[in-house]
């Protein structure tokens, strides 16, 4: 099983995706902790990545790829994956396409979580207050979100020309939204 997780700041991509990687016994990938954590241990990867992820801004491609990709790999040994957070812009899923492709391990399904940005931004401030997270000031996520719209929203249309996208209405309880995401992909075969 391999999927993905695309949509905006805030819109419940880390909170599907461990839940469908534990459904599924596949594992839950998100660039976004791995930068983090690269960021709280210091590592050469963490200090380039930190000013990116301060201002809301995308980390250089080649960096998140080189990253990523290996992981991406290996988890596919282990019975597949669900990305959160990658691909984040075209030249990212082209990249990521040409390697999956030579290797047959080309996703199932792309999952997109349709959330306005009135409720991202709710939803981030709100975390903002129990968690702390550093890019979760109001400025921050209005900036992530027109990255969203700019560099990954037309991923939409890349996804759909493939075949493989879903659609699912993101502003509904976590539990329905599971629900809604289980159903999609049993109608294909998933
Ligand atoms: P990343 O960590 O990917 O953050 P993000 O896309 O901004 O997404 P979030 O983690 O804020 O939200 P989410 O959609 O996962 O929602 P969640 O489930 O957490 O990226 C951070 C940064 O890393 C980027 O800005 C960039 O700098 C860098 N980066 C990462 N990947 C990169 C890449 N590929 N290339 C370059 N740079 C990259 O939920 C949010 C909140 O809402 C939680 O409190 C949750 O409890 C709540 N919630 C979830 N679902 C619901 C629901 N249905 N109803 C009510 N509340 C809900």
């Amino acid at each position: 099983m391999r999927l993905l997780m695309l949509a905006p700041p805030g819109a419940g991509k880390g909170t599907q995706a461990d839940r469908l990687a534990q459904r599924f016994g596949i594992e839950h990938i998100s660039s976004g902790d791995l930068l983090r954590k690269e960021v709280a241990e210091a590592t050469p990867v963490g200090m380039l990545a930190k000013s990116y992820l301060d201002q809301g801004d995308l980390v250089p491609d080649e960096v998140v790829m080189k990253m990523i990709l290996d992981r991406i790999v290996d988890a596919d040994t282990r019975g597949g994956y669900i990305l959160d957070g990658f691909p984040r812009n075209l030249r990212q899923a082209e990249r990521a396409y040409e390697v999956a492709k030579d290797l047959g391990l080309t996703i199932d399904a792309a999952i997109h979580l349709d959330v306005s940005h009135d409720e991202s931004i709710r939803r981030l401030l709100d975390r903002h207050g129990s968690q702390g997270r550093a890019d979760d000031s109001e400025a921050t996520i209005r900036h992530r979100l027109e990255v969203f719209e700019t560099a990954t929203l037309p991923l939409l249309n890349y996804y759909e020309d493939r075949g493989v996208l879903i659609r699912i209405n993101g502003e509904q309880s976590v539990d329905v939204v599971t629900e809604e995401i289980l159903e999609a992909l049993a109608a294909r075969g998933l």
